[in-house]
């Protein structure tokens, strides 16, 4: 197969990046329209583990819409695998060997999704070999379409994205999330939270990782950390910071890669003293 390094070879002439948009941008407008008016609703790892028949339903109209054009690509979506920390990272290493993955995140916010809060998204994203190459977040409640491609910057309606300019923590707007796992993850957050929320401007825990990335990229917030996500919590938004100027690590300052759980994002400029102070917070809560 002739490639290019970095340009996506488009086997049926329909760009990656338009089947990713396209994919997105419809999961998204048949969520919002079953918004309210979900049928059932299953706990998964932990009783804050939401799922419902809607975000079923989005994956596989993704699944569907994705393998229309590319039938040979592999797909990674969170309603296929089991549900849990250890489930998430067997399929990631299962499926490490394909040249082209996708990395879907049918609903990310499904409890806010489930109680009408309006902060929820599709994150799309395509990998290759490893490598995320295109990242696209949807929020259908603000018909916000986020794209990014490898090398190519990030776009909003049309425009370049640029995160923000803040220097210090004390004029950062930060956003965190409270995982799922409730032994694990959730406690060393609040350690993370405890720590640093008298140091920074204020801190916003909206319930949809793919989206606070979303948000750092498009210069919102100053920047975003989470321990305990899955690739496609964080594949799109990731590409996203990264093509709008910032910087994405795990909390040893190691850059972002697919198979990272504990997740620092930021406009760049507060990547080291966000880094520092969730380390000494790591420290204090252990
Ligand atoms: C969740 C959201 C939430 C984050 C959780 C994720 P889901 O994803 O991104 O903001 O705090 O860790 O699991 O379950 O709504 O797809
Ligand atoms: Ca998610
Ligand atoms: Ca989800």
């Amino acid at each position: 197969m002739a490639h290019q390094e970095n340009i996506p070879f488009t086997p049926s002439g329909k760009s990656f990046t338009a089947v990713a948009i396209n994919t997105a941008a419809k999961a998204g407008e048949w969520i919002k329209s079953k918004l309210g008016s979900h049928t059932t609703l299953s706990l998964k790892y932990s009783p804050q583990d939401l799922v419902t028949e809607v975000d079923k339903g989005s994956e596989t109209m993704i699944r569907k819409l994705i393998l229309t054009h590319f039938p040979t690509h592999s797909i990674l979506g969170e309603e296929g695998v089991e549900p849990g920390p250890e489930a998430s990272a067997k399929a990631l290493t299962e499926m490490s060997g394909a040249e082209y993955l996708w990395i879907v995140d049918p609903i990310d916010g499904t409890t806010n999704f489930v109680h009408g809060f309006p902060f929820y998204t599709v994150s799309i994203a395509l990998a290759y070999k490893g490598e995320v190459i295109v990242g696209v977040v949807y929020d259908p409640s603000r018909d916000e379409l986020f794209v990014a491609e490898k090398g190519k910057g990030a776009y909003l309606r049309g425009k370049p994205m640029k995160v923000s300019g803040e220097a210090k923590l004390t004029d950062s707007l930060l956003a965190t999330g409270f995982p799922a796992d409730r032994e694990g993850a959730l406690p060393l957050n609040m350690a993370g939270l405890q720590h640093l929320a008298p140091k920074v401007r204020n801190v916003r825990i909206a319930g949809s990782a793919a989206l606070h990335l979303a948000y750092v990229a498009a210069g919102r917030l100053s920047g975003f950390w989470e321990i305990g996500l899955n690739s496609w919590d964080t594949a799109a938004g990731a590409l996203l910071v990264q093509e709008s100027g910032g910087q994405v690590t795990d909390m040893e300052g190691n850059p972002y890669s697919l198979s990272i759980r504990d997740i620092a994002a930021s406009n760049g400029t507060i990547q080291q003293d966000l880094l520092q102070e969730l380390k000494a917070a790591a420290t204090i809560g252990s």
